[in-house]
C-alpha cells in the first residue's frame, strides 16, 4: 500500500478529482482487470477508459472486486466515435453503464470533436447530466477552436478537457485558456510511450532529482496543475508511475522541462477535425 498524499482538484461543478490516473487503453480482459486491481492498491484512484477501447466490462469488474469503496473512486468512460450524434450517444452511455456496472459514471467525455456531429453529441451528454445519470461531462481532444465553438452553443461547461499534453508537447495557450474557463486540463499519453526515456537532457534532469524519466515526465504535469492518465499493466511501472508525491521539480527545472517541447505527437493531430 502507498500512502503518499495525491493532489485531488475540484471541478467546475463541485466534484473531486485526483490529479493522477491510471489510462487502460490497449489492455485487454485479464491484463486490464489485474492492473486496475494493483493500481487501486498502490495508491490510484482515477481510472481513464472508453468504450473504443473495449474494457468497459473489465473496469467494473476490478472496481466490484477491489475492497476501496466505490465513493473512493473516480471512473471516466468516453463515447467512441461511430456511436456520436444525440440518440447513438444516449444509447451508447446506457451500454457503458450496463458493461461497467459501477452504480455510477462519473465522467462522460465526448472522445473526439467529430465534424457535423460534435453539437448534438454534446446536447446529449448535457442531457445525461441533467437527467443525473452521470456526474460529470466533458471533453477531449478540443483544442481551443473547439473549445470556443462549444461556447456557442453549450450551456453546461465541460469539467474536463483531455488532450495529448507532455513536456515535448507544451500546449501552454490550451493550459491557459482551460484555467480561465475553469476547465480542469487532463493529459493523455502524458509519458510519451515511453519513448523519450533516453533523451539526455531528461535523463540528467533525472539523475539530479533521483526518479526516472517518466517520473519526471509526470511530475511536470501535475506540477502545472494537469491531470495526468499513464496507462501502464506492468506492476512495477504501475508503481513506479504513482511515485511521484515525495519530490518538488525546482521553479528553474520547470522552466527547463518546458523548454523540452517540440510540438510532438504520439496520437492524430485533432486539428484535421476542424
Ligand atoms: N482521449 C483520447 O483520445 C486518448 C488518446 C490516447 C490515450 N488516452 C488515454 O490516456 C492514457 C495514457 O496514454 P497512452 O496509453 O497513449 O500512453 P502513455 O501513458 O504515455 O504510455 C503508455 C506506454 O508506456 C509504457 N510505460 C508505462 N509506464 C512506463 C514506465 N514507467 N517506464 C517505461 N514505459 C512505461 C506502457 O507499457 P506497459 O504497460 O508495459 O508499462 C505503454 O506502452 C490511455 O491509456 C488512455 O486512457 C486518451
Amino acid at each position: 500500500m502507498n500512502h503518499q498524499i495525491q493532489p485531488i482538484v475540484t471541478l467546475n461543478n463541485g466534484m473531486q478529482m485526483p490529479l493522477l490516473g491510471l489510462g487502460v487503453y490497449d489492455m485487454h480482459a485479464a491484463e486490464a482487470e489485474t492492473a486496475i486491481v494493483k493500481a487501486l492498491e498502490t495508491g490510484y484512484r482515477l481510472i481513464d477508459t472508453a468504450t473504443a477501447y473495449n474494457n468497459e466490462t473489465e473496469v467494473g469488474n476490478a472496481i466490484r472486486a477491489s475492497a476501496i469503496p466505490r465513493s473512493e473512486i473516480f471512473v471516466t468512460t468516453k463515447v467512441a466515435n461511430p456511436s456520436q450524434g444525440y440518440d447513438l450517444t444516449l444509447k451508447a452511455f446506457d451500454e457503458s453503464f450496463k458493461k461497467l456496472n459501477i452504480e455510477y459514471i462519473d465522467l462522460y467525455l465526448v472522445h473526439w470533436p467529430i465534424k457535423g456531429k460534435r453539437k448534438d453529441t454534446w446536447r446529449a451528454l448535457e442531457q445525461l447530466y441533467l437527467d443525473k445519470k452521470v456526474r460529470a461531462i466533458g471533453v477531449a481532444n478540443y483544442l481551443i477552436p473547439f473549445l470556443e465553438e462549444l461556447k456557442d452553443y453549450a450551456s453546461v461547461v465541460p469539467v474536463v478537457n483531455q488532450v495529448e499534453f507532455t513536456a515535448y508537447l507544451f500546449l501552454k495557450d490550451l493550459m491557459e485558456y482551460c484555467n480561465k474557463q475553469d476547465i480542469q486540463l487532463q493529459a493523455y499519453s502524458p509519458i510519451v510511450r515511453g519513448r523519450k526515456n533516453t533523451d539526455p537532457k531528461l535523463v540528467a534532469l533525472a539523475e539530479k532529482y533521483h526518479k526516472t524519466p517518466v517520473q519526471m515526465l509526470l511530475r511536470w504535469i501535475i506540477e502545472h496543475g494537469v491531470s495526468a492518465i499513464p496507462k501502464s499493466s506492468n506492476p512495477k511501472r504501475i508503481e513506479e508511475n504513482f511515485n511521484i508525491f515525495d519530490f518538488e521539480i525546482s521553479t528553474e527545472d520547470m522552466v527547463k522541462m518546458d523548454h523540452f517541447n517540440e510540438n510532438l505527437r504520439i496520437v492524430e493531430d485533432p486539428m484535421a477535425m476542424l
